[in-house]
């Protein structure tokens, strides 16, 4: 399974690829509004230390102007990913963009129908929202099954399945139990991963007997 880091911020971003948890990025506008950064900034210094695709999301609404915007998205680094509304005009500029050989990510995608829209004009990725389709007291997870079973019934779908909006650990281990190509993940969801209470606790145990023993390994 594939990590995508959900933010625009660089340090965070930094310390992850450190970690090895990086296999891409996903920004989009409200992310880059709270870096306060200059976008086309601050996707080229992502770009530079992310080793696989950043999604960097188009603002336009209709197909001339989504289109322009994500041609000059992708020429700032190769691995540049333009990101695209579930719209008709975002459809309509994925296809475009797609068979110049671009990858395309489709966000903002609330239902299984959606998805088999976005394979067919050939998405690179589809990115369905769990939080926010839970915000509404609707099953995220649910519809992170129905794409993967309907994408699984069809191989000519080249579109991995790239969860997003992820609020907590149970989303990200859920996703991937039902094979989720992709999760996209804020830093704080990845460090509650890593940490578990039984495990500060044993290692306290652990060192404590070390140092009865008066011994160093070195
Ligand atoms: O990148 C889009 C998505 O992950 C947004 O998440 O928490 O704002 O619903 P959220």
């Amino acid at each position: 399974m594939k990590f995508f880091v959900d933010t625009a911020e660089v340090a965070d971003i930094r310390s992850l690829v450190e970690l090895g948890m990086v296999d891409g990025v996903t920004t989009n506008p409200s992310l880059i509004a709270k870096s306060g950064r200059k976008m086309s900034e601050v996707i080229a210094e992502i770009c530079a230390i992310t080793p696989g695709p950043v999604s960097a999301e188009v603002t336009a609404t209709d197909f001339d102007g989504m289109l322009a915007e994500g041609r000059y998205l992708r020429e700032i680094a190769p691995n540049v990913c333009v990101k695209v509304p579930l719209t008709e005009a975002g459809l309509r500029t994925c296809k475009a963009l797609a068979e110049d050989g671009t990858l395309v990510n489709v966000t903002l995608c609330f239902s299984p129908g959606q998805a088999i829209l976005a394979a067919k004009a050939g998405a690179a990725f589809i990115s369905p929202f769990v939080g926010r389709l839970d915000d509404i007291g609707q099953d995220g997870m649910e519809l992170i099954a129905d794409i993967v079973q309907i994408y699984a019934n069809y191989p000519q779908f080249k579109t991995e399945v790239l969860v997003a909006s992820i609020r907590h650990p149970i989303h990200l281990i859920q996703s991937a139990k039902l094979g989720a190509h992709v999760a996209t993940l804020p830093p704080n969801v990845i460090r509650q991963l890593l940490n578990h209470p039984l495990t500060d606790k044993g290692l306290a145990a652990f060192l404590a007997d070390w140092k009865k023993t008066g011994q160093s390994i070195l």
